[in-house]
């Protein structure tokens, strides 16, 4: 086994999956906003600093996705980061993409940051990471996800992974569906997913980017939220598996879903049914690399208040467990 492919076995294996901490500073600024927090570097690092204090968390959580700033300075208990993950044998990943930049008269987007790629692994591999995230958002829609923004995030999810494996780091290739937004039904977005997911691969394998050495992380496929059809458990998982054995090639180890704004409880009790039906039946592992599913209820229990950060950590203990048990 080569090292990428133990990294991404390692982030998988023993039912444990991803933390994705990595919200740019705008995400997060609107996540703290949601529970009365004010947006400062302070409250950012040290929401994350209970997080990865939280005890216990190693036997669930394989690695955690950090946004720049969380890597570079240190949290307000004086330490950094990538010491504390060290002791507790938690994987540091990086988010590499530097949001989108939108084209189609404004309703599409494909995703910047590979300009300083190059450079910018060489200072991550020092500060510990091993692993690096990059995302590509599509829109579901009439018209979308058009064949341009098909072409273009793939091209760009294809040039992050080569360069990634290159600096020796194992990246995560997250084409994002957005198909909880809209009115859609879930063929709509069973048929975009299976889209995006063929045209990445397609790209990735003309980049010859060794696909034994990355994790996919996609949606999974549902209706729009808005669509007065909801499926049940079953289609959702279904059609879910259906679309991966079409697109994802055997050689990918496994496959570390988004929540995408599902709720926690939903999160896990799909991933619960995707493995009981599919563990050992699909060649890929069925894990997670959820951010919203495993911090939003600590987040809220926590809203700032140092009196409240045991309840916190308490809530999201038990999330990464319960979501690590939905794996075995
Ligand atoms: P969510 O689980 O909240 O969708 O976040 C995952 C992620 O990393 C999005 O890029």
């Amino acid at each position: 086994m080569n090292q990428l492919q133990e990294i991404a076995r390692k982030l998988i294996d023993d039912n444990k999956g991803i933390l994705a901490a990595d919200e740019s500073l705008k995400t997060m600024t609107k996540r703290l906003a949601a529970v009365g927090v004010e947006s400062t570097l302070e409250n950012r690092s040290l929401w994350r600093q209970i997080m990865v204090e939280t005890e216990g968390i190693e036997n669930y959580i394989s690695g955690i996705i950090l946004y720049d700033e969380t890597l570079r300075h240190p949290l307000p208990n004086g330490k950094m980061i990538s010491d504390i993950l060290k002791v507790k044998g938690i994987l540091i990943g990086i988010k590499t993409d530097e949001g989108t930049y939108k084209f189609n008269e404004g309703e599409e987007t494909f995703t910047l940051g590979l300009d300083r790629l190059e450079t910018r692994y060489k200072e991550y591999k020092l500060m510990g990471a091993v692993f690096a995230k990059w995302r590509a958002v599509y829109k579901v829609g009439k018209s979308f996800p058009s064949k341009t923004v098909l072409v273009a995030n793939a091209i760009g999810l294809a040039q992050y992974a080569l360069m990634t494996q290159r600096a020796g780091l194992m990246p995560i290739v997250e084409p994002e569906v957005l198909v909880l937004e809209g009115d859609h039904n879930i063929e709509v977005s069973e048929k975009a997913t299976e889209e995006v997911l063929e045209t990445v691969f397609e790209w990735l394998t003309k980049f010859k980017v060794d696909l034994s050495g990355i994790l996919l992380k996609p949606n999974m496929v549902l209706a729009g939220k808005n669509n007065s059809h909801q499926p049940l458990i079953e289609e959702i998982v279904n059609r879910t598996i259906k679309v991966f054995r079409e697109t994802v090639p055997p050689e990918v180890p496994g496959i570390v879903f988004l929540s995408g704004g599902l709720g926690p409880e939903e999160a896990t009790t799909y991933l619960k049914e995707m493995n009981h039906r599919y563990k050992n039946k699909v060649p890929w592992r069925l894990s997670f690399s959820y951010g919203r599913a495993l911090q939003q209820e600590a987040l809220k229990a926590w809203s700032g208040k140092p009196e409240n950060v045991k309840e916190a950590q308490k809530l999201f203990f038990e999330r990464c467990q319960k979501v690590s048990a939905a794996c075995s």
